[in-house]
């Protein structure tokens, strides 16, 4: 294809079908989740993205909710199935041209087995050259160029590789470990808990200890629902980003559910347990990584590292837009040099952590200050919003 190249970006939809869960949900955080709406949001992402004629869809994880795998009987094929009605508009190619980057809650619907055998992720890799088995062992990190006549590489990264989440064939034992090792009491559960959001269950699990972290405090990471690269994934970014190197004329964006930088989450859980071992390897081949992308904070945020000079953009979920606030996507367009980037979103620029009243005492000091210091970024109104390429 000649002319602009154009990439749709939408994160954590969390679809639940549940008749009973679909109410709308008022988080801690202070926002509501709106899950009755989120359908609708989705197929507005999708029928922009054909209109903008988009070549690909980056769904950056969470596409269904954990919900629909804890009522009886489960309902997260139900739930897939209505999401693959919406986002089948994007393209006229059906879904092949969606990526599924995996999420917490992903994993909690469906197997890492079953996310093996889904078909359309597995077309969707073998659209970019892969050749996937239907059974078996692969991983959900993988790398592919995504414009054949521009000098990009995309790089899906899996942040649940490490993760006590049970029954979905995770690394649990190098999770166990880390969790151990910063001391937040046991891990691993038998079953899915009813709320694993809440502070309440945070310090069932954790103790007391992690309530007094302070709100910017990045251990704060490790909960049980959230998870980690691992060592094997993260030698195999450095081995793909030694190839590009080697080549010496790519510029690379990453994409994974989990944000990887402090300044792109409204809350500490949200960073990936080894979000510095990957920032570490985002600096030394600062040259020519771009940008990082991510979801998994709802809320969103932007920020500039200005010692990388790296992009990190969290994208917010459409199931957090409350009526007349848009719809949440992304759609990056593309040349050798720039990157623009428009849509129905707007995030804020370096969050102030926990800023939320219902959190503790402190909250509400936090909210008035982000509501004097904070800046956003308004992807809605123009194209204004730039990235230069490097080299
Ligand atoms: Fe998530």
């Amino acid at each position: 294809m000649t002319g602009p190249h154009r990439v749709g970006i939408i994160a954590d939809p969390q679809v639940r079908v549940a008749p009973a869960s679909l109410e709308d949900s008022p988080q801690w955080t202070g926002s509501v989740r709106h899950y009755s709406a989120v359908l609708g949001h989705v197929r507005t992402a999708a029928e922009e993205f054909r209109e903008r004629q988009v070549e690909w869809v980056m769904q950056m994880g969470d596409l269904l909710d954990n919900a629909n795998a804890r009522v009886e009987p489960p309902c997260s094929r139900e739930a897939l199935a209505a999401v693959e009605a919406e986002l089948i508009r994007s393209h006229c190619k059906g879904l092949e041209r969606v990526h599924h980057v995996i999420g917490n809650n992903d994993i909690q619907c469906f197997s890492r087995r079953d996310w093996t055998a889904y078909e359309w992720a597995r077309r969707a890799r073998h659209a970019v050259g892969e050749d996937i088995p239907e059974v078996g062992a692969y991983t959900h990190y993988y790398h592919f160029k995504p414009f054949q006549d521009l000098r990009w590489r995309f790089v899906v990264l899996d942040s649940f590789v490490v993760s006590v989440v049970p029954n979905a064939e995770n690394e649990e034992e190098e999770a166990k470990s880390l969790l151990r090792a910063v001391g937040t009491g046991s891990v691993g559960c038998a079953s899915i808990p009813p709320d694993s959001s809440s502070d309440m269950y945070r310090s069932s699990m954790f103790g007391e200890a992690y309530n007094a972290l302070a709100p910017d405090d990045v251990r704060r990471r490790f909960t049980w629902g959230n998870g980690g690269f691992g060592k094997v994934q993260l030698a195999w970014l450095r081995a793909v980003l030694d190839d590009v190197k080697a080549r010496g004329d790519e510029r690379v964006m990453l994409f994974a559910h989990n944000p990887v930088h402090p300044s792109v989450v409204n809350d500490p859980d949200g960073l990936a347990y080894d979000y510095d071992e990957c920032l570490k390897v985002v600096a030394d081949y600062q040259d020519f990584v771009v940008a990082c992308v991510a979801g998994h904070d709802h809320i969103g945020g932007y920020t500039y590292d200005k010692s990388t000079h790296v992009h990190h953009l969290t994208v917010p979920s459409p199931l957090e837009a409350s009526a007349g606030t848009g719809s949440r996507f992304l759609i990056m367009e593309f040349d050798d040099e720039m990157v623009w980037i428009q849509g129905s979103a707007t995030v804020v620029e370096n969050p102030i952590s926990r800023a939320f009243p219902a959190a503790d005492g402190l909250g509400a000091e936090r909210k008035r200050q982000a509501q004097l210091t904070h800046r956003y970024v308004d992807f809605s109104n123009h194209w204004g919003v730039t990235w230069l390429a490097k080299a």
